[in-house]
């Protein structure tokens, strides 16, 4: 394979480049892009140097697949140039996500929609994602009708500019900011930008990909997204209602069963998902399983996954190796 990262240099652009390495996926030349800022820098892969081309250069290459993390706009002005070229674009801005005839795709819960002729295929929002995972076996048993969820986002959800904020603000020095208010010692309830309806866009995404990944618009979600001062992973409470009622011990097994999830839930001795154990890894960890004693069928649990793994790069090259195995490029 011909792969071209879109936004090599950046957060997930190169969680991508190691997940790429790691899993071994056969690349046969590989082209990471990113702004014209970064063009003629050299990268590491595998060893071997390499060095950044512009998105110009990169189509012309025709790689058969680019993976993108490069910001919305950059996807929405070239995913459908490299497309015509005849590259298989996996994107992980939220351009084309809630496009009606765009893919958005999980592998373990709907990889079997990609078709050949998907040329622009979306990678779900990073909180979305983790939650779906723990959601999608359970809506097959036992049938969602309400979720309502807290987010607890790490900052590497915004990308290096944040990061950079952080230490900044740990060091007491000045500098750039990502976000409205300092992010050290502080809680901030905006994840992204607001909406006309009070929501932020963050949190509508929560809403509307849960809805498109599990092809139930029946799913009602609310969501209130919270950035704190972490790094290694996104953690969310999620309060499930369901139509049926559950057994607790067969809800553990559902999840246990499910590819992608490992369940830590053992009080006895405070054994639950954390950040700083889901760092660095590709599963999705789920924990706090508890019955929701102020209503009926209803469930707590406690999930957390490294947003730039399995929130982005693991998804997406998962997505590829989903189509190189399925003969779809
Ligand atoms: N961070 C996450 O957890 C996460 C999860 C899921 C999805 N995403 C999405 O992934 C994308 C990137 O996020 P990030 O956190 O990796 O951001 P980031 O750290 O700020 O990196 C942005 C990357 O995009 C490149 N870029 C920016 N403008 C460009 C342009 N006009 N042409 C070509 N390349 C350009 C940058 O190149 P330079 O270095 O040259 O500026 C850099 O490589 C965003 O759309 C984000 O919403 C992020």
């Amino acid at each position: 394979m011909k792969v071209a990262v879109v936004g090599a240099t950046g957060m997930v652009g190169q969680v991508m480049l190691k997940v790429l390495a790691e899993r071994n996926f056969e690349i046969t030349e590989l082209s990471p892009v990113a702004s014209e800022r970064s063009v003629g820098n050299k990268i590491n892969f595998k060893d071997k140097e390499y060095e950044i081309i512009g998105l110009e250069e990169a189509v012309a290459q025709k790689p058969d697949i680019a993976l993108f993390s490069a910001g919305g706009e950059t996807s929405l002005e070239w995913a459908p140039k490299f497309a015509e070229a005849g590259t298989t674009v996996i994107d992980n801005s939220s351009a084309w996500r809630m496009h009606p005839d765009k893919k958005l795709v999980v592998p373990e819960i709907n990889a079997s929609e990609l078709t050949k002729e998907d040329k622009i295929i979306a990678n779900p929002n990073c909180s979305t994602i983790q939650m779906v995972m723990a959601l999608a076996p359970l809506h097959e048993k036992y049938g969602i009708t309400r979720v309502v969820v807290s987010t607890y986002q790490s900052i590497t959800g915004t990308g290096v500019k944040a990061v950079q904020q952080l230490e900044n603000e740990y060091k007491g020095e000045q500098g750039e900011m990502a976000y409205p208010y300092p992010i050290h010692r502080n809680a901030i309830p905006q994840c992204d930008v607001f909406e006309e309806n009070g929501y932020t866009k963050e949190e509508m995404k929560l809403t509307n990909e849960t809805k498109k990944i599990l092809k139930d618009d029946t799913v009602e979600v609310t969501a209130t997204a919270i950035r704190i001062p972490v790094v290694g992973g996104h953690s969310e409470s999620v309060n499930v209602t369901f139509k049926n009622d559950f057994d607790i011990n067969e809800v553990r097994k559902l999840l246990k069963e499910f590819p992608g999830v490992t369940v830590q839930d053992n009080t006895d001795v405070n054994t639950y998902p954390m950040p700083i154990y889901a760092e660095g890894k590709d599963d999705v960890f789920v924990g706090r399983l508890r019955r929701d004693l102020s209503q009926p069928n209803s469930l707590n649990m406690w999930i957390v996954a490294d947003n730039l793994r399995k929130g982005a790069a693991t998804n997406a090259v998962q997505i590829a190796e989903y189509l190189v195995e399925n003969d779809l490029v």
